[in-house]
């Protein structure tokens, strides 16, 4: 099991998408195509990154799109996550069996000094295992330093996820009436990432 950021190429020619194990190194070469560093396991010496192409990416969002369908309404389409994709201030992340299948995605953007994450989904044949407590967390250490405030909208009866964002340290903010299509409220919650002190001699 993975967790993996989604990057794409800065080319101006040609798009390119990869999914990049966390803690890899993000590289481009003299044409701006995209390359990563690749982990080797000090143990076994086995090649760890995840790399995948464009192609493969186009089919993870089909996948991503089929677990979507089932559990969103309205869901995004793949439209909406190529977009989200595209747009310069996204961060994305996937948790997954090696190179097999997508287990559940996170999509968040960047504004200032805040990160509002606006998609988190485990595949429902998979919930209840810790995964989105994986991805939750490793996505957190990631961004950890680079910003000030997580933020996210959960509807006001979804325990699981409540508890999963509880858990993570996350605090209800406010609650928000008739958020939703349906009438529902939904509470708004802050994650306070505490930035790493600035020294100045
Ligand atoms: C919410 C969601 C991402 C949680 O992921 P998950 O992998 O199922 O959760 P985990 O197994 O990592 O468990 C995380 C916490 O939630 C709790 N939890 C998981 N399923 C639960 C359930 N059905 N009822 C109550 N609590 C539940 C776990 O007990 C755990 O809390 P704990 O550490 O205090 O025990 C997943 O259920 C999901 O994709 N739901 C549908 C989409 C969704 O609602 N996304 C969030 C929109 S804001």
């Amino acid at each position: 099991m993975v967790c993996g950021y989604i990057v794409k190429s800065d080319s101006a020619q040609q798009k390119q998408y990869m999914i990049m194990k966390t803690g890899a190194e993000r590289k481009n070469d003299m044409n701006g195509n995209l390359r990563c560093s690749i982990d080797i396991d000090s143990k076994t010496g086995k090649k760890q990154s995840v790399i995948s192409t464009p192609h493969e990416i186009l089919e993870y969002i089909d996948y991503i799109c089929r677990i979507e369908k089932e559990t969103f309404n309205p869901p995004w389409t793949k439209d909406d996550f190529l977009k989200e994709l595209e747009s310069l201030d996204s961060c994305s992340m996937v948790i997954m069996e090696e190179k097999e299948k997508i287990l559940g995605y996170l999509f968040a953007k960047k504004a200032a000094d805040e990160i509002n994450i606006n998609k988190l989904c485990i595949h429902p044949d998979y919930r209840g295992l810790g995964y989105g407590k994986t991805l939750l967390g490793r996505f957190i250490g990631c961004i950890r330093g680079k910003c000030s405030r997580v933020f996210l909208e959960v509807a006001a009866l979804n325990t699981p996820a409540i508890r999963l964002y509880k858990g993570a340290g996350f605090r209800i903010n406010r609650t928000r009436k008739n958020l939703y299509a349906d009438g529902s409220d939904g509470l708004e919650m802050v994650l306070d990432i505490l930035q790493k002190p600035v020294h100045v001699d």
